[in-house]
């Protein structure tokens, strides 16, 4: 395994936290801290925050995403925002997929697929998350359910889309749970998910796809959890609201 290979990426999830004001001050915090980062940094705020983050990011090496988007170009679909608005924005990555998504506003696999190839057809990255719930991973098919969500949300993507992909792998009882997945569990899940993407891609394109862990990721235990082979990354809820904590993170990726 070359890990060296890969780019090591630091996302903020801010879900829905800070208003305009809050985040222009948490970007301005954090923009120091972020400048010697060794790993991509990104920060994914409200749709409302995009254009005072992407004001306030500009010249700096911190990009900025979207938490969602919508598969259609435009059409009737009240309080959505499509791919296109996006990227129209200067929005760089997009989060799609994520558990809450899929938790409480009905998002299933298919979905995620059609938000992935809209988002790819305007140019945005597609941040793409997967990952069991507690009953899963307890009934032992932690693997099957991974596999299945990976192999389902690129359906369709070529082996040239996989360079603009990265995917999270986020286990749903580790997420703002203060649960973290112990090294070797995210290890395993992040190795399982580049064995399907091997298949489907083949070992190159396994190689070079950037993998995060997500779920509970703070300053005290980034560090074992990066070092782990299959670990390139990590997608931050709670501890990226505080610039301190994601610098923390940030510094753990070196
Ligand atoms: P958490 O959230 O770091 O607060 O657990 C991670 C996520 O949901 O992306």
């Amino acid at each position: 395994m070359k890990k060296e290979l890969r780019a090591a990426v630091i996302a903020g999830n801010w879900k829905m936290n800070c208003g305009p004001a809050a985040a222009k001050a948490l970007i301005e915090d954090l923009k120091p801290l972020a400048a010697n980062a060794e790993c991509g940094v990104i920060v994914c705020v409200p749709f409302v925050d995009l254009q005072v983050a992407l004001e306030a990011t500009k010249g700096t090496n911190i990009k900025v995403g979207a938490q969602n988007c919508h598969w259609a170009e435009s059409g009737a679909f009240t309080a959505e925002i499509s791919a296109g608005m996006l990227k129209e924005l200067g929005v760089e990555y997009v989060i799609l997929g994520h558990s809450e998504r899929r938790q409480y506003f009905g998002e299933t696999d298919v979905t995620v697929n059609q938000r992935l190839r809209a988002a790819l057809n305007a140019g945005l990255k597609p941040i793409v998350c997967v990952g069991e719930v507690l009953e899963q991973r307890e009934q032992g098919i932690t693997e099957e359910i991974v596999r299945m969500q990976t192999k389902v949300a690129l359906m369709g993507v070529s082996e040239e889309e996989m360079k603009s992909i990265i995917i999270a792998y986020e286990p749903v009882w580790a997420i703002g749970t203060g649960k973290t997945a112990t090294a070797d569990q995210a290890d395993e899940v992040c190795g399982q998910i580049r064995k399907v993407l091997a298949e489907l891609y083949g070992e190159a394109v396994a190689e070079a796809t950037t993998i995060q862990y997500g779920g509970s990721m703070k300053p005290s235990n980034a560090k074992e959890l990066l070092e782990k082979v299959h670990v390139d990354g990590g997608l931050i809820g709670g501890a990226a609201l505080k610039a301190a904590d994601f610098a923390g993170i940030i510094d753990a990726a070196k």
